[in-house]
C-alpha cells in the first residue's frame, strides 16, 4: 500500500520507495505537512504535524499555514494556486474538504498528456474533494504516488455544480508550501540555438519565477524547476523537482514569505488566461510531476529519466532501439532534388546508417522559408515522381524513409491561406505578426485540425514512411480565434494546446508504426507534454559539438537520453563557425539519439572510415545509451571539461565519455572518478584491457589520457568480469 489514511488525525501519508508526502486536513483545509525522505507510518506523526499549525498567536492563520491548494482573499496574501470569479463579480471562494477517495493505479487525464501505469499495482491515487458551498464549485486535488519511483503526479479538476457561470482566472497544477526558506532554485533558461542553460540561484524573500507567454513551453525557459538545499550538489542533498506535462505558456515560481516559508507552484501561466465554467462543466489542469531526491540533482534526473522513458513516452518505439538517421537539412537546405537525396541516402547506406529523413522544402513551391506551409503536396519541380517514388528509391539503398512536416503553420503565400484566411490565430482588425514569414493555424477549431489530419493521413498512408519530424517554428502572437465568441477569447492559447494534443492523439493512434520526433526550431517545445506523443525531440538547432555539451547536459536534468536528438554536422559548423574533430562530434552525438546532418558525399576516405566506426560503435552501445542509467561526472557550465557515464541496469556494463574543450599546456594527466558502478564488481576497461575494482573506480577513478588539441574527447567501455 502506498497511501495510508488515519481518520483520527486526518493525515494522508503517501509513501514511495524512499519518499514520504504527508497531507493533513486541518479545520477543513488540506495542509502540507511534509515532503522528503521516507518516514515510517507511525501514530507519532499526529503529534509531529498538527500543533505547529494551531498556533494561537497567529492572528491570520492562513497566511502562515502550509497548504496544498491555497486560495486568495481569505487571509493568505501569498500567491494563490487558483482564483475563480463568480457571476456576481466577486472573487472569493473557500474550499473545504468534503471527501476523499483512494484509487488503485492512476486514472487517465481527459484530453491531456500524463504519466501512466501499466499495472494497477504500480501506483495509487489520492483524490481530495473540496467544496465551495456558495458557488457550487467542486475542486478535486489528485495525487498519484508510484511505488517504485520517488515521484508524485499532481493535477486538479474544477467541476461546476452551481447555477451561474464561473470564470477561472488561475488554475495551477500544484502548489507546495515548504516549511522554511533555506533553498536555491535551479532551472533551464536559454534562447533559440542556446537552449537548456543550467541556472541556479538562492531564494530570498519575494518571488523567483520563470515563465513562458509564447504559447509554447519555449526555448527561453523549460517548464521545470528544482528547489534544493544550498549544500545539495550533483550527488548529495535534498532536491525537489517540479516538471509540468504541458506544451503551452506556463508559470513556475517560488515565493519566500514574511515567515520564511517557501511556496513553490507550477501550472498554466495565469497571465492572459481565463476559462468560462458553465454549470455542469469541468476543467482539468495539466499534470505536474514532482520528484524528490535525497541523492542530489543526479538522483532527481534519474527518477525523471526512468519515469518519462517508461511511463510517459508511449507507443511501439518507447522500448525500441531508435534508428541512426541522416537528415538533409544542413546538407542541402531547400536546394535539392530526388537525385541528390538518393545520393546522400546511398552514402549513408555505405556507412551503415538506417534511416533517411527528408527535411523542409519538399512541398508546395517552397524554395525558401517564405511560402507554402499548409500546402501539403509534393513540389513536382523537385520531386517529379512524388514522394512514393523517392521513398522507394531511398528504401532501395537500404535505408528507411522519414519526412519533415510543420503542420501547425500556414504561410500567407499558400493555397491554404488564400482559401481560409481566417484559419490562423489572429485578432480581427489587428496586425498579423509574422515570424519566419508564417502564421500559426488555429488548432482551437476542430475543422482546422480535421483538415490537417486528413492532409497528413493521406501522405502517411500512401508513402512508406517510418519516421516523422514534426516541426513548429514560431511563437503565438495576437492570440485570438474567429471560431470562438468574445467570452472564450482568453481560452484560445490553452485551447490551441488541447487541439494540438487532440490531433497528435489521432495521428499517433492511426499510425502506430511511425516514429515521431518533435521539434520546435530545435528545443522550443522540449517538454513532457510532447514526449507523451513523440518519444524523441530535436534538442537544438545548434549542432556544434561544444555548444551541444552544455545543451545536452542541461536537457538531461529532466529528460531521458532516449529523447535527446543529437547529430554530427559538417565543419566549419553552420551556427558558430567552429572547427571540431569528427571524433568529438561523433562522441557528443553518440551521447544522445545518434545521427548525421550533413552531406555525407563530402566525406574523405579517412572520414568515411571514422564515421563507419562511429555507426558500428553506436549500434553496439545503443541499448546502454538509450536505456542505461545516466550519471553526470563533469559539468561543462563549470569549466573546460564535460563527462558522463551510462551504466546498464545490472551494472555490468558502462560507457564513459569525457570531453575537453580547450587544450592546456603543461598539464598532468588527471583522474576521472566514476559513478553508478558496483563496488563489488571488477571491470575490464576498453580500450586498454586493464582490470579495475569497482570500488577503486568509484573512489579513485581512472587516469585520463593526455589529449592533444582543442575540442578533444575520449571514451571508455567497462565490462564486469
Ligand atoms: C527548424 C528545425 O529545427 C531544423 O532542424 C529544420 O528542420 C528547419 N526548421 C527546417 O525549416
Amino acid at each position: 500500500m502506498t497511501i495510508h489514511y488515519d481518520r483520527q488525525s486526518n493525515i494522508f501519508h503517501l509513501q514511495s520507495k524512499d519518499m514520504s508526502y504527508i497531507i493533513q486536513i486541518v479545520n477543513g483545509t488540506p495542509t502540507h505537512a511534509y515532503w522528503g525522505k521516507k518516514l515510517r507510518n507511525e501514530a507519532s506523526l499526529e503529534q509531529f504535524m498538527a500543533p505547529r499549525w494551531k498556533d494561537p498567536h497567529n492572528s491570520l492563520p492562513l497566511d502562515g499555514l502550509p497548504q496544498e491548494y491555497p486560495q486568495y482573499g481569505t487571509g493568505d496574501f501569498r500567491s494563490p494556486a487558483y482564483q475563480v470569479q463568480l457571476a456576481d463579480g466577486s472573487r472569493i471562494t473557500e474550499l473545504v474538504f468534503k471527501n476523499y477517495q483512494i484509487i488503485k493505479g492512476k486514472p487517465k487525464l481527459d484530453g491531456l498528456p500524463a504519466v501512466y501505469v501499466e499495472d494497477e499495482g504500480e501506483a495509487e491515487t489520492l483524490e481530495l474533494e473540496l467544496h465551495d458551498e456558495y458557488s457550487g464549485l467542486i475542486v478535486y486535488l489528485s495525487y498519484t504516488i508510484f511505488a517504485d519511483h520517488n515521484a508524485i503526479a499532481r493535477s486538479v479538476k474544477f467541476v461546476h455544480s452551481g447555477n451561474h457561470p464561473l470564470k477561472i482566472w488561475r488554475a495551477l497544477s500544484a502548489s507546495v508550501d515548504f516549511h522554511d526558506s533555506n533553498y536555491e532554485m535551479m532551472y533551464l533558461s536559454g534562447a533559440w540555438a542556446r537552449e537548456a542553460q543550467v541556472r541556479r540561484r538562492a531564494l530570498l524573500p519575494g518571488h523567483t519565477a520563470i515563465d513562458s507567454k509564447r504559447g509554447v513551453s519555449s526555448h527561453q525557459h523549460n517548464p521545470f524547476v528544482a528547489i534544493m538545499r544550498p549544500e545539495a550538489d550533483e550527488n548529495h542533498g535534498d532536491v525537489y523537482g517540479f516538471s509540468l506535462v504541458y506544451s503551452g505558456s506556463f508559470l513556475a515560481e517560488a515565493e519566500v514569505d514574511q515567515l520564511f516559508n517557501t511556496r513553490v507552484s507550477i501550472g498554466i501561466n495565469p497571465f492572459d488566461f481565463g476559462w468560462t465554467l458553465n454549470p455542469g462543466d469541468s476543467f482539468q489542469t495539466p499534470e505536474a510531476v514532482m520528484v524528490y531526491s535525497g541523492d542530489g540533482i543526479g538522483g532527481m534526473s534519474r527518477t525523471y529519466h526512468k519515469l518519462y522513458r517508461t511511463r510517459l513516452a508511449r507507443g511501439e518505439f518507447r522500448d525500441k532501439e531508435r534508428p541512426i538517421l541522416v537528415n538533409n537539412w544542413e546538407a542541402t537546405y531547400f536546394n535539392f532534388d530526388a537525385e541528390k537525396i538518393e545520393a546522400i541516402a546511398k552514402a549513408g547506406a555505405e556507412l551503415g546508417i538506417e534511416l533517411f529523413v527528408l527535411d523542409d522544402g519538399w512541398f508546395g513551391k517552397r524554395d525558401d522559408d517564405t511560402t507554402s506551409l499548409g500546402d501539403w503536396y509534393e513540389d513536382r519541380r523537385k520531386l517529379p515522381n512524388g514522394l512514393e517514388d523517392l521513398a522507394e528509391r531511398v528504401k532501395a539503398t537500404g535505408l528507411q524513409f522519414g519526412l519533415w512536416v510543420e503542420p501547425e503553420m500556414v504561410s500567407p503565400e499558400s493555397e491554404l491561406y488564400k482559401k481560409h484566411p481566417d484559419w490562423c490565430i489572429h485578432v480581427e482588425g489587428r496586425r498579423r505578426s509574422l515570424q519566419r514569414t508564417q502564421s500559426v493555424l488555429d488548432f482551437s477549431r476542430p475543422e482546422v485540425r480535421d483538415y490537417i489530419f486528413n492532409a497528413l493521413s493521406d501522405i502517411f498512408s500512401r508513402v512508406p514512411i517510418t519516421y516523422i519530424k514534426w516541426d513548429m517554428n514560431r511563437y503565438l502572437t495576437e492570440i485570438g480565434s474567429e471560431g470562438w465568441p468574445a467570452d472564450n477569447q482568453t481560452e484560445i492559447a490553452h485551447r490551441y494546446v488541447l487541439g494540438l494534443y487532440d490531433l497528435l492523439e489521432r495521428l499517433t493512434t492511426k499510425f502506430p508504426h511511425i516514429l515521431f520526433e518533435s521539434c520546435s526550431s530545435g528545443g522550443g517545445r522540449f517538454d513532457p507534454g510532447m514526449l507523451y506523443y513523440m518519444p524523441q525531440t530535436w534538442t537544438s538547432d545548434t549542432t556544434d559539438a561544444i555548444e551541444r555539451l552544455r545543451i545536452q547536459y542541461g536537457t538531461s536534468l529532466v529528460y531521458p537520453i532516449s529523447s535527446i536528438g543529437a547529430h554530427v554536422s559538417s565543419v566549419p559548423n553552420h551556427q558558430v563557425g567552429r572547427m571540431t574533430p569528427l571524433k568529438t562530434r561523433g562522441d557528443v552525438a553518440m551521447s544522445g539519439n545518434f545521427g548525421y546532418e550533413m552531406d555525407l558525399r563530402t566525406f574523405t576516405d579517412d572520414e568515411k572510415e571514422i564515421a563507419k566506426q562511429q555507426v558500428a560503435m553506436y549500434k553496439e552501445i545503443r541499448p546502454l545509451v538509450q536505456t542505461g542509467e545516466f550519471y553526470r561526472l563533469k559539468n561543462p557550465f563549470n569549466g573546460n571539461e564535460a563527462a558522463w557515464i551510462f551504466v546498464s541496469e545490472d551494472q555490468r556494463e558502462a560507457l564513459v565519455f569525457y570531453f575537453k574543450v580547450l587544450a592546456e599546456p603543461h598539464m598532468l594527466s588527471k583522474r576521472l572518478v566514476l559513478k553508478g558502478l558496483n563496488p563489488e564488481f571488477n571491470y575490464v576497461l576498453e580500450p586498454d584491457g586493464v582490470e579495475y575494482g569497482g570500488d577503486q573506480l568509484l573512489a579513485a577513478g581512472i587516469y585520463l589520457p593526455k589529449l592533444h588539441g582543442d575540442y578533444s574527447s575520449v571514451w571508455f567501455k567497462l565490462k564486469a568480469q
